[in-house]
């Protein structure tokens, strides 16, 4: 029997959306969908930007756009969906789309929806409305394009004297680092199909392969189990595992590598991001296995130091330590760890960690003089009292990964 579907409910992306509301305190905000940019490859569907995805569940939809605004009169005006006008045009080649009705209502929780053609007005007049308006997109390094949300709001500087300009871009990042038990829910299942890959993976390593072809043979078992790649894998064997960021994935396995397999599923929009180290042969040489068994030990500290209230230096420093006693601190050259959720580098809340959180732990030794590297990558999911290892199932002891190997 195929497993059920799993989705996110319109109640809690609604839920969502009254604790943005809430949480705001009267200051008008609002989140964009982004502008999806005609192009002829067809490479990767355009996407709505992850926040508002977040508060919509909606993928598709270019120019959207969720306006808040807690002090109108009406209450049920005060969260608004824009979607763009229908052109029947553009739908004779991209499909139909809906005429705001209350099936559109009722398809996206919305009650409230309007063209984007009224977002000017309403937003502005929110603006003078209240004098506050908050940011809720992240804001970038001063060398990169201004967040969206500002750009409009620097628009209305100009419109509307006296409105102030809020940093309200915590609340998002804070809401998404801690999961509810139906991302959870869908985290697991992409645990489970990246369980499967690297599982069909490790029984496809031979000799004589390229990395490209372990690499297809994972990705071929996420879409049986309904996932896709929640990002580009690395593939790299031998020398290549020394490279961090390695995606050629067009070397020839030989009989001595190590293989360092970076991926990860992503199931109903959640990611997972494994990363395992395999021998080519089936069984670890003495180096190999020596240097292995340092970066176990560091995930170990690592899982067993992330916990409530722990910060990521903390996480970070466990892995270091182990892996500078065993005499290769110069050979750890990243972060311990990272969120994972929507994105599969999620956003990141300042402060320590909180349960319901889900972050990586991938220490890692790097001898590209010795023409080999390690990582070994688990997802955590911060309990009340700890963590639990997500991902721990995946081969992962020396014992394990030769007894996977040993029955391809
Ligand atoms: N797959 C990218 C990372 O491990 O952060
Ligand atoms: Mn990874
Ligand atoms: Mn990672």
């Amino acid at each position: 029997m195929e497993p059920q579907a799993l989705t996110i409910s319109l109640d809690e992306y609604r839920e969502r959306r009254r604790r943005v509301l809430e949480s705001l305190e009267g200051a008008a905000a609002v989140v964009l969908a982004g502008a999806e940019i005609a192009s002829d490859s067809r490479q990767w569907r355009w996407r709505t930007d992850r926040l508002f995805w977040y508060l919509t569940g909606i993928d598709h939809e270019s120019d959207a756009a969720v306006l808040f605004d807690p002090t109108t009169e009406d209450p049920a005006r005060r969260i608004t969906l824009f979607l763009r006008p229908r052109d029947p045009e553009a739908e004779r080649w991209d499909g139909g789309r809906d005429p705001i009705d209350s099936a559109l209502k009722a398809k996206t929780g919305f009650t409230n929806i309007k063209r984007t053609g009224s977002l000017p007005g309403l937003l502005t007049e929110a603006a003078r409305r209240t004098k506050r308006l908050a940011c809720l997109h992240p804001f970038t390094p001063y060398n990169a394009e201004i967040s969206p949300d500002l750009a409009l709001f620097r628009r209305i500087g100009e419109h509307v004297p006296g409105v102030a300009v809020e940093d309200r871009t915590q609340l998002l990042p804070a809401m998404r680092a801690v999961k509810s038990p139906a991302e959870l829910a869908l985290i697991e299942r992409a645990v489970a199909a990246t369980a499967a890959g690297f599982t069909a993976g490790l029984r496809a390593i031979r000799p004589g392969l390229r990395e490209a072809d372990i690499e297809r043979v994972i990705t071929a078992t996420f879409r049986e189990l309904d996932s896709e790649p929640a990002f580009e894998p690395i593939v790299g064997a031998g020398s290549n595992a020394a490279v961090l960021h390695y995606q050629d994935s067009e070397t020839v396995v030989k009989e001595g590598d190590l293989i360092v397999i970076d991926y990860g599923a992503a199931y109903g929009g959640y990611a997972s991001d494994v990363t395992r180290t395999f021998p080519a042969s089936g069984r670890f040489t003495a180096e190999q296995r020596e240097v292995y068994e340092v970066v176990l030990e560091a995930n170990l500290a690592a899982i067993a130091a992330a916990r409530p209230g722990a910060t990521f230096t903390e996480v970070d420093a466990a892995a270091r330590a182990v892996i500078e006693k065993g005499g290769y601190g110069d050979a750890f050259i990243h972060g311990t760890s990272h969120n994972v959720g929507i994105e599969v580098h999620d956003v990141t809340p300042d402060g320590p960690l909180q349960a319901g959180m889900v972050i990586t732990v991938e220490p890692g030794i790097y001898l590209p003089d010795k023409g080999f590297g390690v990582r070994i990558e688990d997802d955590v999911l911060i309990t009340e009292t700890g963590s639990r290892d997500l991902t721990g199932a995946i081969p992962k002891t020396v014992a394990a990964v030769e007894a996977a190997m040993a029955s391809r």
